[in-house]
C-alpha cells in the first residue's frame, strides 16, 4: 500500500503535485479537457486542508526553443482558473529566482502552475533522464510530494520519480482511482474475462498480448492488428499492415493459446466487405466487418469482465466506426464491467458519444498498456510505503 495525498497534514505546507496536462492542443486551444478535469479533485482536497499548492506537468515533446513555443501551459492556467474559479499563478521558467521567489511568496490557498517541464530537455535532457540536480532543485519548492500525473506514471523522469527521492510522497485521488478500477477487473476472480485489443500496431503490444492472454479466458483481436497473426494462418494480406518482424512471435502466441486468441473473420475494406480468403494484397482492412461482429457479440455477451485497448478499426472516419461502435454497444448492453485503456480507445469513448458508460476509462495511454502488461509502475513504486513513518 502506498501512501496517499490523504496520509499527510497539509496545513500550511508547499504541497508539489506532478499532474499529467499533456493535452491535445492545436494552437493554444484545448482540444480535450479530460485530463485537465480529472485533477481538480486533488487539487481541490490540497487547497482545503491549507496547503499551498505547486501544480508540475510535461506537455509535448521539447527538444529545441522552437519546441517551446507549441507547448506552453499557459493556456492550462487559464482553464485551470475556470474549473477552480480562483486565480491561478504561473511561472514561464522551470527553475531560477524568479520562480524561486514565487514559491517563497505563495500563501495557503495559493496555487502556482510551473511551465512544461520539458522546457528542461532543451539543455541535456535533464527532465527525461531524471537529472538528479534538477529533482533535488524541484523537491526544495516543496514540503510534500503527491504523484497524480497517472499517465505519466511509466516515466522514470525528473518531476515523476526524481522529486520523491528527496521529499514525503504521497499517490494522488487520480492514480488512486486508475489504478482500484483497473486492479478491480484484472484481479478479480470471475468469468468469463475477456481482453479485445485493436488499434493498428502490434509491436508495441506483443508483451501485452503476451501477458493478458494467460489470464483471459479469450483474447479478441479486432483492428489492423489482426493481420499479421492471419499472415501467419496464410491469408493472402497487404504487407504495409503486417509486422514482419513480429510474425514469428505472433506464431508462437498462436501455437501456444490457439484455443483463446479469436481473430476477424472478414473486413470492411475500401471497395466492400470482404471476407478473409476474398482478401487480396491491395485491400486494407479498415474496420472489422458484420460476421466479425456477430462472432465477437458470441464471446462477449456471458463475458463478466472485459479490458478493452485499440479501436476496431478507423473510427475517425465514420465509414470504419461501425465495428468499434458495435463492440461498445455490447459491452453496454450486457452490463460487462468493462475497463477501456489506452490513448485512441479513450478517444473513440468521447468521439462516439459514449462518455459515461462503461466501468472505467483510463486517462492512460502508455501508462494503462505497461500496468496491464507489468502490473506495476516507476512513478507509483517509488512512493513511500504507507507503513513508513512521515
Ligand atoms: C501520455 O500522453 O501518454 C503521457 O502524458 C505521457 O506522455 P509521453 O509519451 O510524451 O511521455
Amino acid at each position: 500500500m502506498k501512501k496517499t495525498i490523504r496520509d499527510y497534514d497539509l496545513n500550511g505546507k508547499r504541497v508539489i503535485i506532478r499532474c499529467d496536462y499533456n493535452v491535445p492542443m492545436d494552437n493554444g486551444i484545448i482540444l480535450d479537457d479530460t485530463r485537465v478535469r480529472a485533477s481538480i479533485r486533488t487539487i481541490s482536497y490540497a487547497l482545503n486542508n491549507g496547503a499551498k499548492v505547486i501544480l508540475l506537468s510535461h506537455l509535448g515533446r521539447v527538444k529545441e526553443s522552437k519546441d517551446k513555443d507549441c507547448n506552453s501551459l499557459y493556456p492550462v492556467a487559464e482553464l485551470l482558473s475556470n474549473l477552480l474559479k480562483r486565480k491561478i499563478l504561473f511561472s514561464p521558467s522551470t527553475r531560477g529566482k524568479e520562480l524561486t521567489e514565487m514559491v517563497n511568496n505563495l500563501k495557503t490557498g495559493d496555487i502556482l502552475l510551473i511551465e512544461n517541464t520539458r522546457f528542461e530537455d532543451i539543455d541535456g535532457n535533464k527532465e527525461s533522464n531524471c537529472d538528479e540536480e534538477l529533482s533535488k532543485y524541484w523537491a526544495s519548492l516543496g514540503d510534500i510530494f503527491i504523484n497524480d500525473a497517472y499517465a505519466s506514471c511509466h516515466r522514470n523522469h525528473a518531476s515523476v520519480t526524481g522529486i520523491p527521492k528527496y521529499l514525503p510522497s504521497g499517490i494522488g485521488f487520480l492514480v488512486e482511482r486508475e489504478i482500484k478500477k483497473i486492479d478491480n477487473v484484472l484481479m478479480s476472480n470471475t468469468h468469463p474475462f475477456i481482453t479485445v485489443l485493436g488499434g493498428k500496431k502490434i509491436d508495441d503490444k506483443l508483451g501485452l498480448i503476451e501477458s493478458l492472454v494467460k489470464i483471459s479466458d479469450k483474447l479478441l483481436i479486432g483492428g489492423a492488428m489482426s493481420f499479421t497473426f492471419l499472415k501467419v494462418l496464410g491469408y493472402d494480406i497487404n504487407d504495409d499492415l503486417v509486422s514482419m518482424d513480429n510474425l514469428i512471435n505472433c506464431k508462437k502466441v498462436l501455437d501456444d493459446y490457439k484455443d483463446k486468441i479469436v481473430l476477424p473473420l472478414d473486413f470492411v475494406c475500401e471497395d466492400g466487405n470482404k471476407e478473409l480468403d476474398e482478401l487480396n494484397k491491395n485491400d486494407k482492412g479498415m474496420d472489422i466487418g458484420p460476421k466479425t461482429i456477430r462472432l465477437f457479440r458470441k464471446e462477449l455477451k456471458d463475458a463478466k469482465r472485459v479490458i478493452l485497448n485499440g479501436p476496431m478499426g478507423i473510427f475517425e472516419d465514420k465509414r470504419y466506426a461501425k465495428g468499434t461502435r458495435k463492440i461498445f454497444n455490447i459491452l453496454g448492453e450486457y452490463k460487462i464491467k468493462t475497463v477501456i485503456g489506452g490513448g485512441d480507445s479513450a478517444s473513440a469513448v468521447n468521439k462516439l458519444g459514449y462518455d459515461g458508460m462503461f466501468y472505467h476509462v483510463s486517462t492512460g495511454g502508455g501508462a494503462t498498456m505497461k500496468y496491464l502488461e507489468e502490473r506495476k509502475l516507476e512513478g507509483i513504486e517509488v512512493i513511500d510505503d504507507a507503513k513508513k513513518q512521515n
